[in-house]
């Protein structure tokens, strides 16, 4: 089955979206530039869904946010901007160059203060932090590695409280994430995620699929109710 991986309106309406919602923001631009210059990969989320990121951060009042896969920061910003005064986020990488790429982003921002970026095997860190008792997380944001994902998923419930919301990006893979038969370790890694999802009596969860700018795509989205 061959689907459309992307469409120049896609873009046309997310160049829109940006103009009408999205306030200008010298800092995230100039993140986005460095990670380029600095030869990172274009696999940023775009600026609608580092916006969407941000506003259900805000609207959960969230104060602790952990995010795995940092690359140039630009989530991570996009997340720490939400931050009450006193809010911390975590966000756990396991290229060190990513870091101090992104380290550099959050400094000119003035956000380096209540961001600590973790580097090494997201699976490591979280496991330490769950051994460590870690005080629990409000949000949660997964995008690292695809085939972890139901890993990371499983060790950052233990991570989270009543009412905590938990975004995992990139499951729906150009609609690939259909395809029982795939042997994509990515997709493998999104169908496994949606059914640890799914299967899990604490959250209630959905997916949405999503076009724009980087193309065919979605979001997975669960809160925690018990
Ligand atoms: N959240 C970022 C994009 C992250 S891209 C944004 O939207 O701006 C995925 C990141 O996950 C990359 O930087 C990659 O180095 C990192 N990564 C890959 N495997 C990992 C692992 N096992 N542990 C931690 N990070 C990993
Ligand atoms: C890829 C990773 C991402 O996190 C993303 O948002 C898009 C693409 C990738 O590895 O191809
Ligand atoms: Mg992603």
């Amino acid at each position: 089955m061959m689907l459309p991986m992307s469409d120049p309106s896609w873009t046309a309406v997310d160049e829109h979206l940006e103009a009408a919602l999205l306030p200008a923001d010298p800092e995230l631009d100039a993140a986005l530039a460095d990670a380029r210059a600095a030869g990172l990969p274009p696999i940023d989320v775009s600026p609608a869904q580092g916006a969407l990121l941000q506003v259900l951060a805000l609207a959960i009042g969230a104060s602790r946010v952990l995010e795995v896969g940092t690359l140039g920061g630009y989530s991570t910003m996009w997340l720490a901007r939400a931050l009450p005064a006193g809010g911390r986020l975590v966000s756990l990488e396991i290229e060190q160059r990513h870091a101090d790429v992104a380290g550099s982003n959050l400094r000119r921002a003035g956000l380096a203060g209540r961001v600590e970026i973790r580097v090494g095997p997201a699976a490591t860190s979280l496991e330490a932090m769950v051994a460590a008792g870690e005080e629990p997380f409000d949000f949660v944001f997964l995008d690292a590695d695809k085939p972890s994902n139901a890993l990371y998923y499983a060790l950052a419930r233990q991570l989270t409280r009543l009412g905590s919301v938990i975004v995992v990006d990139n499951v729906v893979r150009g609609g690939a994430v259909a395809d029982g038969d795939s042997t994509d370790p990515a997709v493998i890694g999104s169908r496994a995620v949606l059914e640890a999802m799914g299967s899990d009596a604490g959250v209630r969860a959905s997916a949405v699929q999503t076009v724009g700018r980087k193309g065919y795509d979605g979001f997975a989205v669960a809160v925690v109710t018990a």
